[in-house]
């Protein structure tokens, strides 16, 4: 990608995160105020009763973003210059209301890009592996190929890597994007997406002993645990932006796994624990034509990242964290 203007030096001292009840925001959020003062960071959602950390720990706003004049307001009430936009709908709930997660995912973002354009912030956007499809090289998928994606939700997530780079050589905004694979957390649950499975198991491993996958047994998808994804996205905005010649949209992955794996993995720690298959057909077609893993040099080479999490490390920290999270009702 050439850039055709450049970008001022990066700011990063009010930070607006939209989308953050959900289930990257509300680790981000936290991530973000231990790092730049909590006062610093005001988090905006769409719900009105946010988990209570979030509320209390700084400034909370409701908003929807598809509302641009409330959007601005926020920008202009907290001088923000740095946006991390991450309302939208997942996969498998935008194929349900693919008119609704057009709306919020493409009118949301491009709301965000006029307001920062406007207001001169900084946008981190995320796209996914959702942005490739059945066409796309499904192993080793490079940095720069073949995007045809067959679901609403990918749809929008091209557009919007498209929409973040026009934005950057077209108007100067200081874009910068990751396409995150399946992400693993044990703070908010995901709801609506095609790698939910992978999180899901957890709780009902430690809850059950016994898990029914949606995704057949070796359906291969990349994946990441949280904590990365969240390092991953404040490392590349703190980047000098002119080591950055992706900008958007990097390639990022930290392990590759079937559910056949993961239920192995984690019988390890509960020798009892069993696994079943009943399939959801959209998910699966979803899933297959998804990348099996995916070509992340790119991001290692242009801004240094590193996973620090691989399969047996995520499995045992999830495990305690679930069963302490459950522990205590
Ligand atoms: N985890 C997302 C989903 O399944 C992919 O980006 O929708």
């Amino acid at each position: 990608m050439i850039c055709f203007r450049s970008v001022k030096g990066h700011k990063m001292k009010k930070i607006l995160v939209t989308g953050a009840t959900g289930q990257i925001g509300s680790e981000l959020t936290m991530a973000l105020r231990d790092q730049f003062g909590a006062d610093n960071v005001v988090a905006a959602g769409h719900s009105r009763q946010p988990l209570p950390n979030l509320q209390q720990s700084g400034p909370y706003c409701q908003l929807d973003v598809r509302d641009s004049s409330a959007l601005r307001q926020l920008v202009e009430d907290y001088q923000i210059d740095t946006i991390f936009h991450l309302a939208s709908l997942l996969s498998a709930v935008a194929e349900e209301k693919p008119q609704q997660a057009w709306d919020i995912n493409m009118n949301g973002l491009l709301n965000v890009l006029e307001t920062a354009r406007l207001h001169d912030c900084a946008v981190f956007f995320p796209s996914s592996i959702g942005a490739f499809g059945a066409g796309t090289p499904a192993i080793d998928t490079p940095q720069d190929t073949i995007q045809r994606p067959s679901t609403l939700y990918g749809i929008t997530k091209v557009a919007g890597e498209l929409l973040c780079d026009y934005y950057h050589q077209r108007f100067g905004v200081d874009t910068r994007g990751l396409r995150y694979p399946g992400l693993i957390s044990n703070i908010a649950l995901p709801g609506g997406g095609t790698t939910d499975y992978a999180v899901d198991i957890f709780y009902q491993a430690v809850k059950n002993g016994h898990y029914d996958c949606f995704l057949g047994a070796d359906t291969q998808l990349d994946m990441m645990y949280m904590p990365d994804a969240i390092d991953a996205a404040i490392q590349l905005m703190k980047t000098d932006g002119h080591k950055l010649h992706h900008r958007n949209a990097f390639n990022i992955t930290a392990m590759s796994f079937t559910p056949r794996q993961l239920a192995a993995e984690i019988q390890k720690h509960l020798p009892g624990f069993t696994l079943a298959y009943r399939i959801d057909p959209v998910r699966q077609t979803i899933a297959d034509s998804w990348p099996r893993h995916m070509d992340d040099s790119a991001a290692r080479a242009e801004w240094g990242w590193q996973p620090r999490f691989n399969l047996s490390k995520m499995v045992g920290d999830m495990l305690d964290k679930i069963a302490l999270k459950l522990s205590k009702g």
